[in-house]
């Protein structure tokens, strides 16, 4: 895979540049010449890489104060890039971030997604941007509308107004306008018009993610306070799932970040196996070391549950959105390219669950062997 020097503007200067040198030969000899042309030192990549380098990226990770994105800074920050993170929480919540990049190159900014300035202010010294917005429930002030198409399609129309070459938006590989979903309805359109708004745009579509801090493995698990009784519709035996790990997809966009060739290009990322829900369910609580009793609900009497949840102003565990999308079989795309065409491997449910699932073990199989977990069986269809 082709290691491109991003230094996108002013457009043009480098991009000759970039394709005869490499980022050490760069950083040596043109030093005059960059700062002739008035180049922010964040783009210049100097150093052997690593944290205390400089990989020639700025990068502004909108949502990155979310599941995916502390991941996704992480691996940008261990390259040596400068990350801008725009975010509307606390200072104190964003204490993690700052030892994931060297001195000075983890910046926080406030933005309001509805301001345009302030969504100008935090790409204007970046050369890539990376959208990671989402939310799992509607509230008052954004709806999945708002979330997945009208931000996108701000955040993808001021990139191109800025000149900025790169853009990365995070879609989901069951996106589709005739889904039973809202949130998976929305993210169709917005795949559409950010290829409108930025035709170069790079759209992943990850399935549903599982790590340490995931909304699918831990609420699975999580389902136990409420005695042991797992409700899926149809027991689960109807819907098949392809989880994806969400290390895998950070790295996925830091290589597509990296590659030149990625632009324009749709990506679906998932994992190795597929599994029929019911048998991945039973793994996660074979994993937990907890008892799985599984009972179908019919779809009325599930979405009535989660409508009372769905009443919490806060972070509601569920919605009756989340459970039609959970049954959602996870859709297959030959003709995309995926995770290996970014040169990853992906990694198995079985090699990374025990990561999440330990903390849902009682204390005395804490320590417990993970070999006595019969694997769940995959499926081809
Ligand atoms: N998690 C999955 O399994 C999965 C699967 C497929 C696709 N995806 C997509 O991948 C992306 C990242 O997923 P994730 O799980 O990391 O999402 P997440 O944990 O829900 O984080 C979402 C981020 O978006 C920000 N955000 C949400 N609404 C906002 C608003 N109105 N204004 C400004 N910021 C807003 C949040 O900021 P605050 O912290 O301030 O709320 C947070 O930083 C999303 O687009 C998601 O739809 C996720």
């Amino acid at each position: 895979m082709a290691t491109v020097v991003f230094v996108s503007r002013p457009a043009g200067v480098l991009s000759r540049i970039s394709s005869s040198c490499g980022p050490a030969a760069f950083a040596g000899a043109s030093v005059a010449t960059v700062q002739q042309r008035n180049l922010h030192h964040a783009v210049v990549p100097k150093g052997k890489g690593g944290r205390s380098s400089s990989s020639g990226i700025a990068a502004t990770v909108f949502g990155a104060t979310g599941f995916l994105g502390r991941y996704v800074v992480n691996r940008l920050g261990r390259l040596g890039s400068q990350v801008v993170i725009p975010h509307r929480c606390d200072q104190y919540d964003l204490m993690y971030f700052r030892p994931m990049g060297d001195l000075g190159q983890i910046i926080f900014m406030e933005w309001d997604a509805r301001n345009k300035e302030s969504i100008q202010r935090a790409i204007e010294h970046s050369n890539v941007v990376i959208n990671l917005v989402g939310r799992e429930w509607e509230t008052r002030n954004y709806r999945f509308e708002d979330v997945f198409v009208t931000i996108p399609q701000q955040l993808a129309r001021a990139t191109k107004e800025a000149g900025v070459s790169k853009f990365i938006h995070m879609s989901h590989i069951n996106a589709d306008i005739r889904s039973p979903s809202k949130y998976l309805r929305n993210k169709a359109v917005g795949e559409q018009v950010v290829r409108e708004e930025f035709p170069e745009a790079i759209i992943m579509k990850p399935s549903e993610m599982f790590g340490r801090e995931d909304r699918f493995f831990n609420y699975y698990a999580n389902m136990r306070w409420f005695g042991n009784a797992i409700p899926l519709l149809g027991l689960g035996k109807k819907t098949v799932k392809q989880p994806v790990h969400v290390v895998d997809v950070a790295k996925a966009i830091v290589s597509a970040v990296r590659d030149p060739d990625a632009n324009g290009k749709t990506f679906a990322l998932v994992g190795p196996n597929r599994y029929v829900l019911h048998d991945l369910v039973e793994y996660i609580y074979a994993v937990a070391h907890r008892q799985f009793v599984p009972y179908p609900l019919p779809r009325p009497f599930y979405h009535l549950a989660a409508k009372i949840f769905a009443m919490n102003p806060f972070e509601p565990w569920t919605t009756p959105d989340k459970i039609d999308r959970f049954h959602t079989t996870d859709m297959k795309y030959p003709g995309l390219p995926g995770l290996e065409d970014l040169g990853i491997t992906a990694s198995s449910v079985e090699q990374k669950a025990i990561e999440i699932l330990r903390r849902h073990r009682r204390f005395r199989y804490l320590e417990a062997e993970l070999d006595e977990t019969k694997p769940a069986k995959t499926v081809n269809y």
